[in-house]
């Protein structure tokens, strides 16, 4: 029942068949975006045959085949997760009401602008990423790449399918804005900062998987709750995608650590200057690295304080990170929670209602679930011999949105001044010299089995593939 129908112009398992508008408007909409593909998608990589995995179910078991494809021939289609016709508002005001269908009139303008700030997101990654394929330390990297990449254009379906079915004319536009705001651009960037910066080399690329995809499996996950079926749908399948992004950030960081712990141990020494003229990426420059990609990220759950915030919530548009599986009462009117904002030049903890701070919330379950891999990267040096640990900075460090924006902050905590942030700044976030440094190890190296000298191969293939398989066939 959950079957893919790939013999349709457009893929899906939701009869659009039947749904002659709605067939109209993505069969109208898809030249447009195999245009923008062709425009902003990954360079010179059209004659490509790629080992991706590709949907061809939503169960468990169904959803990943492994076959070699062009990119521009991927299924992008729509694929929501199985419905259950009885399913509950589980929190909210709307708690124990029937899950709607269609889209509540009172909720439209709401709902729309939560799909298009999502839907934004995933073609700006895209674009972000898209000379990436040029400087690959690997084919088996590149191919990681390239399966992330398609993934993000299915997620843009996922949300463009929405719109189109549920939002009229102003969906239809929505969609096709989508198409034309584009990463980093001055007149027309996408909705949200961190997607207007650029990815520009692998290590870039590796904590972006590792943190900035995780704030989409946070989102995600906050809208697979949500009492509008088909977007609690729609995000449920998107999420299965999600882990191998973060897998991708998370291996990626881990195999850059461990090179750079042979180098140090080879040469027996922390001297940066001896690691980099090794050309090993130094542990000071990746903890740079971590840090601006980390303080980027946890900037795009929002103002720590936000009515909107109250109002998805109580409206049931969008719940908790995992709202089923906490012992509360679900409407949360009278609780509270701790944020920090800063008073007379310190840092303080401040109690405000719970339901304006839910921004805070999922930003802190956000920061749990990513300082438990950055343990994991600590474990590899460790193993190492070597006495120095990667953290994360403060969660006030490097603020652009919310109460802390634009506090100097040193990543352990402190309110510095501005003498002290221009002298510590470049010890903190990366330097023009930084990524200079990196960017002159990027070369392309993309025999089978062969990898750049500032990484070390994965433990595994893709699929059990040998590390050596042909994952990507130039043609
Ligand atoms: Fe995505
Ligand atoms: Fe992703």
């Amino acid at each position: 029942m959950s079957t893919i129908n790939y013999s349709e112009k457009i893929p899906n398992n939701v009869n659009l068949s039947e749904d002659r508008t709605l067939q109209r408007a993505l069969e109208g909409w898809q030249p447009n975006f195999i245009n923008w593909w062709d425009d902003v998608g990954p360079e010179g990589s059209t004659n490509y045959d790629v080992y991706l995995r590709t949907a061809v179910s939503v169960d468990p078991q169904g959803w990943a085949q492994f076959g070699h494809v062009k990119m521009r021939d991927y299924r992008w289609g729509i694929f929501l997760n199985p419905g259950d016709a009885n399913r509950e508002i589980h929190f909210g005001d709307h708690k124990g009401e029937k899950a709607w269908q269609d889209v509540p009139g009172e909720h439209r303008a709401n709902l729309r602008r939560i799909i298009v700030t999502q839907g934004d997101t995933e073609p700006a990654s895209v674009e972000q990423q898209r000379h990436l394929g040029l400087t690959a330390p690997s084919m088996y990297d590149l191919r990681n790449l390239f399966q992330i990449n398609v993934e993000e254009g299915r997620h843009l379906w996922a949300m463009v399918y929405l719109l189109q079915k549920h939002f009229g004319r102003d969906g239809r536009e929505e969609a096709d804005a989508l198409l034309q705001r584009t990463s980093g651009d001055e007149n027309n960037p996408r909705i949200l900062g961190a997607f207007n910066e650029k990815t520009p080399d692998w290590l870039s690329f590796f904590m972006f998987t590792y943190f900035t995809d995780r704030d989409g499996k946070f989102q995600l996950a906050a809208l697979s709750e949500s009492a509008f079926d088909p977007l609690a749908r729609t995000t449920k399948f998107m999420l299965t995608e999600e882990a191998h992004h973060m897998f991708v950030g998370e291996s990626g960081v881990s195999r850059v650590i461990a090179r750079t712990c042979q180098v140090m141990n080879e040469l027996k020494t922390d001297d940066v200057n001896k690691i980099r003229a090794a050309g090993a990426i130094d542990l000071p420059t990746i903890q740079r690295y971590l840090n601006f990609h980390y303080s980027v990220t946890i900037d795009l759950f929002g103002a720590d304080q936000s009515s909107n915030a109250a109002i998805f919530y109580s409206s049931g548009l969008k719940g908790r990170y995992e709202e089923g599986k906490r012992d509360d009462d679900h409407v949360l009117k009278g609780q509270t929670y701790k944020v920090l904002e800063v008073q007379n030049g310190q840092l303080v903890e401040k109690e405000v209602p719970m339901l304006n701070a839910l921004n805070e919330v999922l930003r802190d379950d956000f920061i749990k679930d990513s300082v438990a891999g950055v343990n994991r990267w600590n474990k590899v040096i460790e193993k190492a011999g070597i006495p120095f640990r990667l953290q994360v900075p403060h969660k006030a460090f490097n603020r652009q949105i919310g109460a802390l924006a634009g506090i100097r902050m040193s990543p352990d905590g402190r309110v510095v001044g501005e003498v002290e942030w221009e002298a510590k700044k470049a010890e903190w976030l990366p330097t023009p010299d930084d990524r200079a440094f990196v960017a002159s190890l990027m070369g392309r190296v993309v025999e089978p089995g062969k990898f750049a000298n500032w990484i070390t191969p994965p433990v595994m293939g893709i699929n059990r593939q040998p590390v050596d398989f042909e994952y990507v066939r130039f043609a």
